[in-house]
């Protein structure tokens, strides 16, 4: 038969093409359902909470060779949030943006946890925008010490694949912003031996506000007047932007929550966050622990529900923050009113979970985590990545919960409801079936209200 479909494709005539398509789109279809029958098979079907052991002298996990996590991410990680969004309003950016030649921007001082380092790199693309800069390194993460979360400035510089999906950030770029070219390293612009490197550039000094740490300060207040300041810089460099004198822009670590989207139109405020994915593999587990705990709740009678909670209740939280008190009755109380019997639970704090699943208990509830809902190979696959990595999987997972709690101060949680509504908006418009009809209400910032800055962050 093989042959034959072989012979087939070399004879051009077209009734032999239409003849082509049907037989090849029989093919898939049986090749397609066999696959999707033999995966199936490979699971256990009941107890999705049951640890399997791993047989001791095997080293079989397929999750630890390519072809096997290539396999999971296929089966897993698609389709990507980002593949609904409509990034016109980046388009029209880029499209009305006075460019300059040979002036490059780096995006390397991206540091802290991953929402702000997410953030971080956001507004550091946005400005080499605003900047007109032709040309954009792809950005870096300086990474954490593992051993000391608060170290941030550890001089560790990894590629944005450390967190996100290089791919993916390549292709939106390209498809909607060709204007601004990409390049790998540095070393890659042509005479980049040759540049003019300006200091690193502090937006508040470029601006000229005063100095500061603090959310509200960081912010940059006239983000209108930004281009006007940044070309005087590349005005007062000794040599002119010039093909065999590059000018290459850095900026430094003070970029968080500098750009505020509202400066934006809803058009690109609500599309610029979704240039950034994160990595696949780590997105493929957390839809993998959103579907189980939807079926385990559906086998054990429940409504197929889960509450989503960020329990901020680390020893770093700040004492005016949502406390672990507020955060838990929130939950088990959104819980019970209802009906849901399974809270996710994101947390650096093992104490205070370890009395949430107690405290739950009381009310029925059982309390899961991604470390009780994964399988053997899948936690042999997460354990080596890094704090912040591990932290991609409790995004997404809460993301998709039914319902969500977290502490209006932080920025993670804060985050999270941001993007629920936005992505609760745009399901709304395209008229799917949302179980939300009001937007967002249906989460619970626990403790005093939201974080001081709210327009602070990209969706
Ligand atoms: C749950 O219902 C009770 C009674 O109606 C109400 O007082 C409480 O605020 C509700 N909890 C949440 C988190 O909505
Ligand atoms: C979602 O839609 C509502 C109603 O139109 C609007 O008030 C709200 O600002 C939207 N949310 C976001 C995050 O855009």
């Amino acid at each position: 038969m093989l042959t034959k479909v072989l012979e087939s494709i070399q004879n051009k005539s077209p009734r032999r093409s239409v003849h082509n398509l049907v037989l090849w789109t029989g093919i898939t279809f049986v090749l397609v359902a066999a696959s999707t029958y033999f995966l199936s098979q490979t699971r256990p079907s009941i107890d999705y909470f049951t640890h399997r052991e791993s047989k001791s002298g095997e080293s079989s996990n397929p999750l630890l060779t390519n072809e096997g996590i290539d396999q999971y991410i296929l089966d897993h990680a698609y389709p990507r949030l980002g593949e609904n969004i409509n990034f016109a309003g980046l388009r029209k950016l880029c499209s009305s943006t006075k460019w300059q030649p040979h002036v490059y921007f780096t995006c390397t001082h991206n540091l802290g946890g991953l929402m702000n380092v997410r953030n971080m790199v956001l507004n550091c693309v946005r400005y080499a925008i605003a900047a007109g800069a032709s040309g954009l390194v792809l950005p870096q993460i300086e990474a954490r010490d593992p051993a000391a979360l608060n170290h941030l400035k550890t001089g560790e510089y990894q590629d944005m694949s450390f967190l996100f999906d290089e791919v993916w950030f390549k292709k939106v770029m390209k498809e909607n912003c060709e204007q601004m070219e990409l390049f790998d390293s540095m070393e890659d612009i042509s005479y980049s031996g040759y540049a003019t490197m300006p200091d690193l550039i502090n937006i508040q000094t470029l601006m000229g506000q005063p100095r500061g740490n603090r959310h509200g300060l960081l912010r940059n207040k006239k983000p209108w007047e930004f281009r006007t300041h940044f070309d005087e810089i590349i005005k007062s460099q000794k040599q002119k932007p010039a093909e065999r004198s590059p000018v290459i822009v850095r900026l430094d670590d003070k970029t968080l929550f500098s750009f505020p989207p509202s400066f934006d139109s809803p058009a690109l405020a609500n599309c610029f966050g979704f240039i950034l994915e994160f990595r696949l593999g780590l997105t493929a587990l957390a839809n993998v622990i959103v579907d189980r705990v939807h079926r385990t709740s559906s086998i054990s009678g429940g409504n197929n529900q889960y509450v989503g909670l960020h329990l901020r209740s680390e020893k770093d939280a700040g004492k005016y923050w949502a406390s672990w008190d507020e955060l838990a009755d929130t939950t088990i109380s959104t819980a019970s009113n209802n009906s849901i019997k399974f809270i996710y639970v994101a947390s650096g704090d093992a104490e205070g979970v370890a009395k949430l699943v107690d405290k739950a208990e009381k009310a029925g509830i059982q309390v899961l985590d991604k470390w009780s809902i994964l399988y053997d190979d899948e936690k042999e696959y997460l354990k080596p990545f890094r704090f912040d990595q591990q932290a991609i999987v409790d995004y997404l997972a809460l993301m998709r919960s039914d319902r969500f709690v977290g502490s209006g101060q932080s920025s993670f949680s804060s985050h999270l409801i941001l993007r629920r509504e936005i992505l609760a908006n745009i399901s709304l418009a395209k008229g799917e079936k949302a179980a939300n009809t009001e937007g967002a209400p249906r989460d619970q910032l626990a403790g005093p209200g939201r974080l001081g800055y709210w327009d602070m962050d990209w969706a």
